[in-house]
């Protein structure tokens, strides 16, 4: 006979999170259902290749191609999307909410591109769409924008979000390594992917940057109006000057609510040394948020892998078994009658740090100067750096004050175009 505190959970996934959910579900039931009242008995498992193995712990019985068996079972109360990409998960998703059933998903692009929708129709249908595991792994964040953090005005999120772009520039900074190096270094340790280019390039921390904007403003920030960039373009001595100047280089993902307007981007910039997010390093991630009532407040942990995304998502199922018979709290959705306009990154102000090779003779860095002074950027300092005899090159590091993006843009471009100027290696901004 069944018992009336039964669950039922259906599995749409069974790869890194899905592997280590199936294992909680079926290995730690008792210990749950002690601490919730409830068990969660996991009744299906969707999978796309009926050949693979399978961990040993599954039942073969419980594993499906058909995913009509779990969207369309009745006795199935909670669906756990954990396959990844933005379809057909994006449609399993819809229908598992027309269905009335609660859905805990981990995947960051979906939510992404489709969250308000599927928010809206989980509102509308009355069951709960929870998505903690969609940003920062093991860190409680997506729960505390939505809770407990929600009386706040939110005025930035600043983050680090992508482990595996972390990861590579720790080893970049500590090893003086080159890019390449320490890319290869990531996938020999299972940390990016063949195919890094979601990672590397700021597309995954952009995913992810959208649903923490949503959550802080109540407004869409789709991922094609954050400005993103990659961190392929960074060299050894970017580390080495950075550190000379007294900062680290992290690829941040910030968003901004000042002056009336969101602001978003995902690039790579000087932190100051003794700034938390400077000391965050390998894969771990961490996000600050700041509100207008608790200040800042600094979350930090593991931001990917089995373990930490597992603890998110049944997490989630813990919070959905917990609100089921009760009204409970309906999901958020954004409400604003008058949505913020996005800035574009034209409009930023930063300090800027700007690499070039020009040639080692005099009035070089007059010409540069002029440039510079021309469009009102205001040099803080200029570093000539390694010289080139052969080539009778110099390298220059200059940083500015604070100045436009797009007139730091347009000097650049008029800069390429001296014939001093051998190479403009690197812009990077400085996030004080
Ligand atoms: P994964 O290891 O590639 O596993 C994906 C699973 O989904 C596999 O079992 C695969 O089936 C199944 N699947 C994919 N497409 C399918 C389809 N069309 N029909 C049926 N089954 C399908 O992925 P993952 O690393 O576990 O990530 C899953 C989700 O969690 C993603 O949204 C990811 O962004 C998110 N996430 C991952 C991590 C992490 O550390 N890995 C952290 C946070 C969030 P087969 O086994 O048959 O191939
Ligand atoms: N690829 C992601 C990262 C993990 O490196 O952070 C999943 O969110």
């Amino acid at each position: 006979m069944r018992s009336t505190q039964e669950i039922k959970v259906g599995l749409l996934g069974l790869g890194v999170v899905g592997g280590g959910v199936a294992a909680t579900l079926l290995g730690q039931g008792d210990a749950l259902s002690r601490k919730i009242g409830r068990r969660l008995v996991l009744e299906k498992i969707l999978v796309r290749d009926p050949a693979k193995a399978r961990p040993a712990d599954v039942p073969a019985a419980l594993i499906t191609t058909n995913p009509e068996e779990i969207l369309a079972d009745p006795q199935i109360q909670v669906v756990v999307e954990v396959m990844g990409g933005a379809q057909p998960a994006n449609r399993y998703l819809q229908d598992a909410l027309s269905a009335g059933k609660h859905v805990v998903t981990a995947n960051k692009e979906v939510m992404a591109k489709h969250g308000p929708e599927l928010l809206a129709l989980a509102q509308q249908r009355r069951v709960h769409l929870l998505f903690e595991a969609s940003v920062g792994g093991g860190i409680p964040i997506v729960g505390c924008l939505t809770n407990q953090l929600l009386a706040n005005d939110i005025r930035s999120v600043r983050s680090i979000i992508n482990g595996t772009t972390n990861y590579i520039l720790t080893r970049m900074a500590h090893q003086h390594t080159d890019f390449p190096v320490a890319l290869k270094e990531a996938q020999e340790r299972g940390y990016a992917e063949a195919d890094p280019t979601n990672d590397v390039e700021g597309i995954d921390a952009s995913y992810k940057l959208s649903v923490l904007a949503y959550l802080a403003f109540h407004q869409r920030v789709p991922p094609e109006n954050i400005y993103r960039e990659g961190i392929s373009r960074l060299q050894a001595q970017d580390f080495r000057y950075a550190q000379e100047l007294g900062y680290a280089i992290k690829s941040l993902a910030i968003a901004t609510l000042e002056g009336g307007a969101i602001q978003a981007r995902v690039y790579p910039a000087l932190v100051p040394l003794d700034n938390m997010l400077a000391k965050v390093d390998g894969v771990y991630n961490a996000v600050e948020v700041d509100g207008n009532l608790c200040g800042r407040v600094l979350f930090h942990g593991r931001g990917a892998g089995r373990e930490p995304t597992t603890s998110a998502v049944v997490g989630d199922l813990v919070e959905i078994a917990r609100r089921m018979d009760g009204a409970g709290p309906l999901p958020p959705v954004a409400a604003l009658e008058r949505p913020w306009p996005i800035r574009p990154i034209g409009d930023l102000r930063s300090r800027y740090y700007l690499r070039l090779t020009v040639a080692d003779r005099p009035g070089v860095l007059a010409q540069i100067a002029h440039i510079l002074g021309e469009r009102l950027i205001s040099i803080a300092a200029v570093v000539q750096k390694d010289t080139n005899l052969a080539e009778q090159t110099a390298e220059l590091v200059i940083t500015t004050h604070s100045a436009q993006e797009a007139s730091v843009q347009q000097a650049l471009r008029e800069m390429t175009g001296l014939s001093v100027v051998r190479r403009v290696n690197n812009l990077i901004r400085i996030e004080e």
